[in-house]
């Protein structure tokens, strides 16, 4: 299941993207927003990072004009490792080092064939589970533990 969330500024893409998503027949759960209409990036970014935080979706989608603001609110939910990618690069990369959980975009930053292809990769590449990785992953969850 992937949860999809986005404001104003990222609703044209996220059209796109649930219509790759079905096209490739994968599970979604839309938490908004719907329309046009402007409304808070940080009230999308919660519904989202909250239904992955508690196992209700293995990943997320988040979409706002700059990606910026809807990764900036995700990550302040524990649990929530939230990459904002513009290249397929990061994607595949802040999957096998970081095992982030939702990849942030911003759909004034990137056209339409590359954000998908950014989706296809974030969604299909595995974490590594190196050592390493794992041992710097569990340093990112003690400082939000207030460990470090
Ligand atoms: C909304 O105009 C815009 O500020 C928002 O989509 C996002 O870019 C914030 O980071």
């Amino acid at each position: 299941m992937i949860a999809l969330g986005c404001d104003h500024g990222g609703y044209g893409l996220m059209q796109e993207v649930i219509g790759h998503l079905e096209k490739r027949g994968l599970e979604y759960c839309n938490y908004g927003t719907y329309s046009n209409e402007a409304v808070d990036y940080a009230d999308y970014a919660k519904r989202v990072a909250d239904a992955v935080a508690k196992g209700e979706a293995d990943r997320g989608i988040l979409i706002c004009g700059t990606g910026i603001g809807i990764s900036i609110a995700a990550n302040k939910v524990h649990g929530i490792r939230a990459a904002l990618c513009g290249d397929c690069f990061s994607a595949q990369a802040t999957r096998e080092h970081n095992d982030a959980n939702i990849l942030a975009m911003g759909a004034r930053v990137l056209g339409p064939g590359l954000a998908l292809k950014i989706v296809d990769t974030f969604l299909d590449t595995p974490f590594s589970g190196d050592e390493r990785h794992v041992r710097r992953i569990a340093k990112i969850t003690a400082i939000e533990e207030g460990q470090n």
